[in-house]
């Protein structure tokens, strides 16, 4: 790893923001968040005593937020080294014990085969080439009753060509841009069954949201060990990548999907249900749902 001083504003401009998350020690999140997380610990059941594989964990958020929260044990997996010394650091400063950062690609991970009860791999199916290549190397760890959470990235409106591109140079990968069901459907496993899927769609953000966002994240002390020339091209290239992301985003959901190794010996479901909103029930008058 280079020192930041020597960060020339060829270097920065070289970086793909995933490199740049590391540099500015940014929380990067998983699509929808805490949010994500909490659902994802919840349909999952996941216990103290659960042990938890986050792959493609950036700066730690899921990692972090499933040791706060349930106390399990959480390895969390990156390529990118810069990123995991800042999840480490973020660790170290809560006191966590029960959580590890390796670096190390998805593809090729030496666990043994079914040493997890949950793999979290996120966003990081939407920017593999291959997810069900993927997938397959991650059902192995799974241990009996596992589950594999994911949350892809996909259009929901048809976005411009140059967008596509200008984010696939952005973060350094091919990008295919997929709509939900072609997306879902690279995540489909002959072998797993979907347990939980919900589908969400990104908020829109104004421009004074993303320069506030980029001044709090620049402003931060240890990049002024940067040459003032690096630190302006930082500040000119991770301004312009939130701007595009804003814009990219903002054709684009997501969905939590959690799969499970295996089929039950259950019949299928003839009497399923839907969730109806609150005070609406069907076939019924308002005024006798006003009185029940
Ligand atoms: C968008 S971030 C993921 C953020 C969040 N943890 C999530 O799950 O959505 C993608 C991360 O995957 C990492 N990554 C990309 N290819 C990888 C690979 N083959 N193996 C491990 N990590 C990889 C990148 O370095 C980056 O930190």
């Amino acid at each position: 790893m280079m020192a930041l001083s020597d960060l020339t504003p060829d270097d920065i401009n070289r970086m793909s923001y995933n490199e740049l998350i590391g540099i500015v020690r940014e929380t990067n999140r998983p699509p929808g968040g805490r949010r994500s997380v909490h659902e994802i610990a919840a349909r999952c059941f996941l216990r103290p005593e659960s042990r938890v594989l986050d792959v493609g964990t950036s700066t730690g958020f899921t990692a972090i937020e499933l040791a706060r929260t349930v106390g399990c044990e959480i390895v969390g997996v990156d390529i990118n080294e810069e990123s995991l010394e800042e999840a480490r650091r973020r660790a170290r400063r809560l006191g966590l014990s029960r959580i590890s950062f390796i670096r190390g690609d998805a593809h090729d991970l030496a666990f043994e085969d079914r040493s997890f009860d949950l793999v979290i791999a996120g966003n990081l199916v939407s920017l593999v080439p291959d997810p069900s290549e993927l997938l397959s190397q991650l059902v192995r760890l799974l241990s009996a009753n596992g589950c594999l959470a994911l949350t892809p990235m996909y259009y929901i409106q048809a976005p411009p060509v140059d967008l596509v591109a200008d984010v696939g140079k952005a973060i350094k990968v091919e990008l295919a841009p997929r709509f939900r069901a072609e997306a879902l459907r690279t995540l489909r496993l002959p072998d797993c069954e979907v347990v939980y899927s919900a589908d969400f769609e990104f908020e829109e953000v104004t421009e004074d949201r993303i320069a506030d966002f980029c001044q709090q994240i620049l402003s931060r002390s240890h990049l002024e060990s940067l040459l003032p020339r690096s630190r302006d091209a930082l500040r000119e290239v991770y301004l312009s990548y939130m701007k595009l992301f804003a814009r990219n985003l903002s054709h684009m959901g997501f969905t939590i999907l959690i799969l499970r190794p295996g089929t039950t010996s259950d019949d299928p479901e003839l009497f399923s249900a839907v969730a109806i909103p609150a005070g609406v029930t069907r076939n019924l008058p308002r005024e006798m749902v006003a009185k029940l």
